[in-house]
């Protein structure tokens, strides 16, 4: 495709995308995380990736534990507190179940962003009362303010900054998942 073959649409739609967290950052630091996890965690760890504004951030972490020698058995939940706004409505639905059972195994949940805590906190809970044996958690961003419930997060990639944030798998209203970075929409406000 030449460049004056690109769709406008594309083009325009990086125009209104500040990058925040641009992919090289990324690697950089998911390299640096997995050889962290793989360092304090079992091997035989089931890693639990919460759909799906973590697909992107749970594909990369786990080939980035692949190389760091991890074998981890992987598989998803679909939880989902935010619909189609950016504020949370503070409850928590699953969408999609998880299909392994979780009993006596060590798990790491993957989360896009912490915020609230609450979908962690309910996924963490779920896994729990089914008798997973350790649970640790795993964010790619940390947001600073107070939380709804207590949660820290056992490993973080980065702090996120305070603006909702959009791509590398995180969406507004199921658009933007797909840039390569961690971006925000400028308005015309700023
Ligand atoms: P919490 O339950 O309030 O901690 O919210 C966590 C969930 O809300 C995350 O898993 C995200 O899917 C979503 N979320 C929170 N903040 C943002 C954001 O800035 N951009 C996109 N999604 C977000
Ligand atoms: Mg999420």
């Amino acid at each position: 495709m030449t460049a004056s073959s690109v769709p406008a649409d594309a083009a325009n739609t990086l125009e209104n995308v500040e990058v925040l967290i641009s992919q090289d950052t990324i690697k950089t630091r998911l390299d640096a995380l997995a050889a962290e996890i793989s360092a304090a965690e079992r091997q035989d760890l089931l890693v639990i990736a919460v759909l799906k504004g973590s697909f992107i951030f749970a594909a990369d972490l786990i080939r980035a534990l692949h190389k760091v020698g991890l074998r981890p058995e992987v598989d998803f939940i679909t939880l989902s507190s935010y619909r189609k706004s950016m504020v949370s409505s503070g409850t928590v639905d699953i969408l999609r179940d998880v299909e392994v059972d979780v009993a006596g195994r060590s798990v790491l949940l993957v989360d896009d962003v912490l915020d609230s805590g609450r979908t962690l906190a309910f996924a963490k809970d779920l896994i729990s009362a089914r008798g997973a044996e350790l649970i640790k958690t795993c964010v790619l961003l940390e947001k600073q303010k107070d939380r709804a419930v207590e949660l820290v997060a056992d490993y973080s990639a980065f702090p996120c900054p305070e603006t909702f944030v959009i791509g590398y798998g995180m969406d507004l209203a199921h658009r933007y998942r797909e840039l390569p970075f961690v971006g925000r929409l400028v308005t015309e406000d700023g």
